[in-house]
């Protein structure tokens, strides 16, 4: 079989790295406890708070995604809590995972896999029970490529000072806005390998002052994702523990990066390259999985009709050396999912409508070849022109 020269990173994580943080990070290793690295630490700890956009410490962890969200049960429930967790797809199943594993009992909200929860559910919950700690979400579920309505839920939790919301914003933050404090979220988590360009291994919490009341009181087992050490460490520019030298060195590339970039660009750049994927495979008579709240992340398209949403995924992989995502669990095999945060402009959009279009045909799938692509130039050919 022929295969591409060139490789593609089209899945919603990881994705491509930013070419300075490539070579920044091939740089001989520095040691942590020096002047050199804690420079690079405040400069960090200040990109985290822009990115963010709060004025709390944004803790670095070294791990992956699922490190931080273990750690937001973990140090601000108590054992016996309560607390909503919205199940719309597989990271939203791991947040109920995580509460039961602790102790604490998670209320799911189960959510049709590709809708976006009604707030209102929340709403009714919370104000039929007050003992309701933390309202757990995923701002983006990478899972059905759908976005949950985070300012509106963020005004009902804000009105109960006993509970506190929790927003996985691994593939959100710094893709769409969600800004902490003006919202009034409590904890926001991101990871390393999604809209910040690096590759896997760090992973970052924001907490507010509310939540941190909650970890005074959090009687849950916790060492190495301990958030109040990790909070003073940082404070000194410093970590608990070694921390990962090379990704946080990259990581102060990409932070000056997405600053010289703007975050109102970046959230303008990511809607664009999400609406023209979206239009270009309704061009091409494809149907989305998120119908009314899709993700700038990442788009989820139905498998049409015959067609196993697996084979798109491997003949990309084998034939053309390109990396889309399938659908997981339930999903399997009825969608397949083309990313477009992080590292990613209009170009890389049109490579993956193209390859998708080639693969689509070779598939039997029957459509005007093109069809996408022209839709998604159109989608860029206007917005360039305003
Ligand atoms: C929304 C969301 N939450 C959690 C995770 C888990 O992160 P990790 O695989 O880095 O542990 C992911 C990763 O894809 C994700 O997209």
């Amino acid at each position: 079989v022929h295969k591409q020269l060139k490789y593609y990173l089209m899945a919603p994580g990881p994705t491509p790295v930013l070419t300075q943080a490539l070579s920044k990070m091939s740089e001989p290793l520095i040691h942590h406890r020096t002047p050199l690295f804690e420079e690079v630490m405040a400069s960090v700890r200040e990109g985290l708070k822009y990115l963010f956009q709060t004025e709390q410490e944004v803790l670095i962890l070294s791990c992956s995604g699922t490190g931080s969200m273990e750690g937001a049960v973990s140090n601000f429930m108590c054992r016996g809590d309560k607390a909503i967790c919205v199940r719309g797809g597989k990271f939203g199943e791991r947040w109920s995972e995580i509460c039961t594993v602790y102790g604490v009992e998670p209320l799911n909200i189960d959510v049709q896999w590709g809708e976006a929860v009604d707030p209102a559910i929340i709403a009714d919950m919370l104000q039929k029970d007050s003992s309701i700690k933390g309202v757990f979400i995923q701002a983006s579920e990478t899972s059905t490529a759908v976005a949950h309505p985070i300012k509106e839920i963020a005004e009902i939790v804000k009105k109960y000072d006993d509970t506190i919301f929790v927003v996985d914003g691994i593939s959100a933050v710094g893709v769409f806005p969600l800004p902490m404090d003006e919202w009034g979220i409590d904890i926001l988590l991101t990871g390393s390998q999604k809209s910040l360009m690096l590759p896997p291994g760090l992973a970052f919490a924001a907490v507010s002052e509310k939540a941190w009341k909650f970890y005074e009181k959090s009687d849950l087992p916790k060492y190495y994702f301990d958030l109040g050490k990790q909070l003073k460490k940082q404070n000194e520019n410093q970590s608990t523990f070694t921390p990962a030298v090379t990704l946080v060195i990259g990581l102060k590339e990409v932070l000056d990066h997405i600053r010289a970039e703007g975050l109102d660009n970046i959230f303008e750049r990511h809607d664009r390259l999400a609406r023209a994927t979206r239009e270009a495979v309704k061009a091409m008579g494809l149907e989305l999985l998120a119908k009314n709240s899709p993700s700038s992340a990442v788009t989820a398209i139905k498998s049409p009709e015959g067609i196993n949403g697996g084979d798109v995924v491997k003949l990309l992989r084998n034939k053309h050396n390109i990396t889309i995502a399938g659908g997981q669990a339930q999903l399997k095999g009825k969608i397949f999912r083309i990313a477009h945060l992080g590292y990613v402009d209009i170009y890389d959009v049109i490579i993956g409508i193209s390859a998708l279009e080639m693969a689509l045909s070779e598939l039997g799938y029957k459509f005007q070849l093109g069809k996408g692509v022209a839709a998604a130039l159109e989608i860029f050919n206007n917005d360039l022109k305003a």
